[in-house]
């Protein structure tokens, strides 16, 4: 049918969260063997965020999914698939995303986590809005998480310097309307794995002393070769996104890439041609937090006014696998979104309450039944 509406992934909330922790290029030169002007020529980055001793990728994915979902005005019930980005997740299993889930409330969802190094959240952006198209779920919530500072090497000037920590979310549901999430391109090139990884800690390195005292449960990284492969994917992926959805690279309204170094972000722009007032940087205050990257900055672009109804938007994103992936988005909602009103903002944190008390009483229940069973079996034996 010529008028049939296309069913479409439209992004109706977003939200972040970064510590409070500041840690500047100045603290790293007293670290390590830098400089605060190295630090700054070379990558872009002037700060970065570190979670406090509290705080995990579980606690902050939880601030930036309830951020989206208050933009959103959805009910966390509602939510049917929470996807969690990270390659630090709070626990090997279970995933992060099923605790988010549980401290949610959101008892109709299933959630997954998702390892695609930094371009984690733009696998599950494309992913989420593919389920999406298919008919599958209305409603998705999709977080890029990352607590690096758990697994950087503090000793290691080549690696230290880069990155921080941080959570951004969207919040995504289906619409029949123009626009929405319009192409993706996702890729993969295995054979580059040796150049960015965290070696211990899997099934070939299970944890030992041995790889304690190697720092083998730290990110390794040969910087020279992934900036190399980051220069030809970020314009190569951006490109081809915007082809298959039948745009050109000028159409580009704002260009959020993977804020990994800013030299890599100059390369990429040059190459496609894009004014530099089209692209959205914030690498200099929260340094390359992974996952968390595209989101933060997605969110905070919407928050400075920087998307208007209409525009194209295009996220790209590369890391470890390695992975690299693109998607173009044309932005549907009006912004600014109407401040609700403070009573439904309430209701949404009561739920939350509400939810704790619930997973505890499940837990309680659990163990009560386990006890009671184990008494019964007892007093049969
Ligand atoms: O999200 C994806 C993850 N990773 C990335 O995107 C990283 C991509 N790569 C990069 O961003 C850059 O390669 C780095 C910022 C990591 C390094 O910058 P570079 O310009 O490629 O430096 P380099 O590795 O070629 O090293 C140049 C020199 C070396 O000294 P020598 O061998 O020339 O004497 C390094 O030892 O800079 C030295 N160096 C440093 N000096 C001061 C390396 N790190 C530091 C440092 N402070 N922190």
């Amino acid at each position: 049918m010529a008028n049939e509406r296309r069913r479409a992934a439209h992004i109706s909330g977003w939200g972040r969260y970064v510590p409070t922790g500041v840690l500047t290029n100045e603290d790293l030169s007293r670290m390590v063997d830098t400089s605060e002007e190295w630090i700054l020529q070379r990558t872009g980055i002037l700060e970065r965020r570190v979670a406090g001793s509290g705080e995990t990728t579980g606690s902050m994915s939880l601030r930036a999914a309830q951020a989206a979902l208050d933009v959103a005005q959805v009910d966390p019930r509602k939510v049917e698939l929470i996807i969690v980005a990270t390659v630090t997740p709070d626990y090997p299993f279970p995933s992060t995303a099923c605790l988010v889930q549980d401290a949610l409330g959101a008892r109709n969802a299933g959630a997954f986590d998702l390892s695609a190094g930094c371009s984690g959240f733009v696998y599950g952006l494309n992913v989420a809005a593919g389920l999406i198209e298919a008919g599958q779920y209305d409603n998705a919530l999709v977080i890029g998480a990352e607590t690096l500072s758990r697994i950087t090497d503090w000793t290691d000037r080549n690696t230290c310097v880069l990155f921080g920590d941080g959570a951004g979310a969207l919040v995504l549901q289906a619409n029949g309307a123009r626009g929405g999430v319009l192409s993706s391109v996702l890729r993969a090139d295995g054979s580059g794995g040796d150049l960015l990884k965290l070696p211990a800690g899997g099934s070939v390195q299970p944890a030992s002393s041995e790889s304690v005292d190697q720092r083998q449960h730290y990110i390794h990284m040969d910087g020279r070769q992934v900036f190399r492969f980051a220069t030809r994917v970020l314009p190569e992926a951006t490109r081809q996104v915007v082809e298959l959805a039948g745009l050109e690279v000028e159409d580009i309204a704002l260009y959020i890439p993977h804020q990994a170094n800013g030299r890599i972000i100059e390369s990429a722009v040059k190459a496609l041609g894009i004014p530099p007032e089209r692209v959205f940087t914030n690498l200099a205050r929260y340094g390359n937090t992974s996952s968390a990257s595209v989101p933060i900055a997605l969110a905070e672009a919407i928050d400075e006014g920087r998307v208007q109804r209409g525009d194209l938007v295009v996220v790209a994103a590369f890391g470890a696998g390695l992975a690299w992936a693109a998607t173009a988005i044309e932005w549907s909602l009006p912004l600014p979104v109407p401040k609700q009103p403070r009573r439904r903002i309430l209701w949404r944190r009561m739920l939350y309450h509400l939810a704790r008390v619930q997973s505890w009483r499940r837990r309680l229940c659990r163990r009560v039944g386990a006890w009671l069973r184990r008494l019964v079996e007892g007093e049969d034996a």
